[in-house]
């Protein structure tokens, strides 16, 4: 039964909404961006070689040092090892593995299922997932993660195995055959792997090892830094596996993940296209409109996802140095794909489009078009080349509708169509 509980409280939004939210268009301020085009000198940016040499460092650093947190790179030592091998997962579609990567003192497993017919290396989603990997997918093969709940509470005892109940319980979030059918791959890692989510879960997660019994500095690394540093760990792997064409990774996130996939993308360049899905507050949604979720909130709610330096914006947003048009501007001139959904109001689809469409700018210093508009698309009207943005009906989750449109996007910009 109280398994029953988690499940159903990581499939809801798992959290209540303050009331005073604001939901009304007519009480969003009025703002001014900070310039993405400008040197911290005043200097314009007028073309790519100074956004690339000058500019990004510097917007690279502040949203680390405010908002992320430094993170390490890659630990000396690492290891990679095959737990799990189907030839012929999926009725005999797919080639489906599990790898244990090894580093820092966690071992994550990654499953990671590649088309069978492939003619060569494939291109590959990646992505973390919220309930294990055997809730990706109903296989029977998959291994049962250790899972954690999310609060501090809960997770006195430590991680429970998962039940064979929950296989296949987050399906419909990862539609593997589509996918697979595509001619891509998938790749996926169990979040709580690298950290679990809840205040306080950094003890059992992969910071402690760098820390090494010293305090936290307001810009170290918090959670949300951590689970995008485990996305590159993954990407360490699959650079290492012959059947993948790691020029041809993108990776994707949903909500919480979906911000992490905006970092993980921003902190690693070797991820050639990035998704975010319904990722608000702290990822697309641009912060100063106060609309649905706020600074504030996310830092009461989450203070373990930012920085210790992120809590001093609580009531002073219009005095960040940032918002989110500069998250997603970091990851030009590759393609990057913003996703919102109708209902999901707490995320503010308007202030994701309206991060995507500000961001632009960047592509354009390539010669790349991003979102050519402010005027947000109607339902179901994918828009935008380099920078591509839809919203669909329906509620925070992520559905075929969504991976569909990754697909086509992925499938343009890698040139498979
Ligand atoms: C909460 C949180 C959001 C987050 C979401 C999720 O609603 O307030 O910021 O994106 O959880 O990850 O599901």
């Amino acid at each position: 039964m109280r398994h029953l509980t988690v499940c159903l409280m990581l499939a809801g939004a798992a959290f209540a909404q303050p009331p005073g939210t604001n939901y009304d268009e007519s009480k969003v301020p009025g703002y001014t961006l900070p310039e993405l085009l400008k040197l911290n000198s005043g200097e314009a940016v007028k073309d790519a070689k100074t956004w690339r040499e000058k500019r990004r460092p510097e917007v690279f650093s502040l949203l680390e040092g405010q908002m992320f947190g430094k993170a390490p790179g890659r630990h000396e030592r690492m290891t990679f090892e095959l737990t799990s091998l189907e030839p012929n997962a999926l009725g005999g579609k797919a080639v489906r593995k599990e790898i244990a990567i090894t580093t820092a003192g966690k071992t994550m497993s990654l499953l990671l299922y590649l088309p069978k017919d492939a003619k060569g290396p494939a291109p590959v989603f990646l992505g973390l997932n919220f309930q294990g990997n055997h809730a990706v997918t109903k296989e029977a093969g998959v291994k049962l993660a250790m899972t954690w709940p999310r609060t501090a509470k809960e997770a006195e005892a430590g991680a429970k195995q998962a039940l064979e109940t929950s296989r296949g319980a987050a399906a419909s979030r990862w539609p593997v055959e589509l996918i697979l059918s595509k001619g891509y791959g998938l790749a996926t890692i169990y979040y709580c792997d690298i950290e679990p989510d809840f205040n306080g879960g950094m003890k059992h997660g992969v910071r402690p090892h760098y820390l090494r019994g010293k305090a936290e500095a307001p810009d170290d690394w918090a959670a949300i830094a951590a689970w995008a540093w485990g996305l590159s760990r993954a990407m360490d792997y699959l650079e290492n596996d012959r059947a993948v064409d790691a020029k041809k990774v993108a990776v994707m996130g949903h909500s919480r993940l979906g911000k992490t996939s905006l970092w993980a993308g921003a902190a690693d360049e070797r991820f050639a296209i990035v998704i975010s899905n319904n990722s608000g507050e702290g990822g697309a949604a641009i912060s100063r409109r106060m609309f649905g979720e706020n600074v504030k909130n996310l830092n009461t709610s989450f203070p373990h996802w930012f920085t210790g330096n992120y809590k001093q914006y609580n009531e002073r947003v219009a005095e960040m140095g940032f918002d989110s048009h500069m998250l997603i501007g970091l990851i030009a001139p590759r393609p990057v794909y913003i996703a919102s959904a109708e209902e999901d109001r707490w995320a503010d689809p308007r202030g994701e489009f309206l991060g995507a469409a500000a961001a632009s700018p960047v592509w354009r210093l390539y010669g790349k078009k991003g979102i050519e508009t402010d005027k947000m698309p109607g339902l179901h009207e994918p828009v935008g080349d380099a920078v591509g943005y839809h919203i669909r009906a329906g509620k925070h989750d992520v559905t075929d509708y969504d991976w569909e449109q990754w697909i086509r996007f992925a499938d343009r910009h890698f040139g498979r169509r």
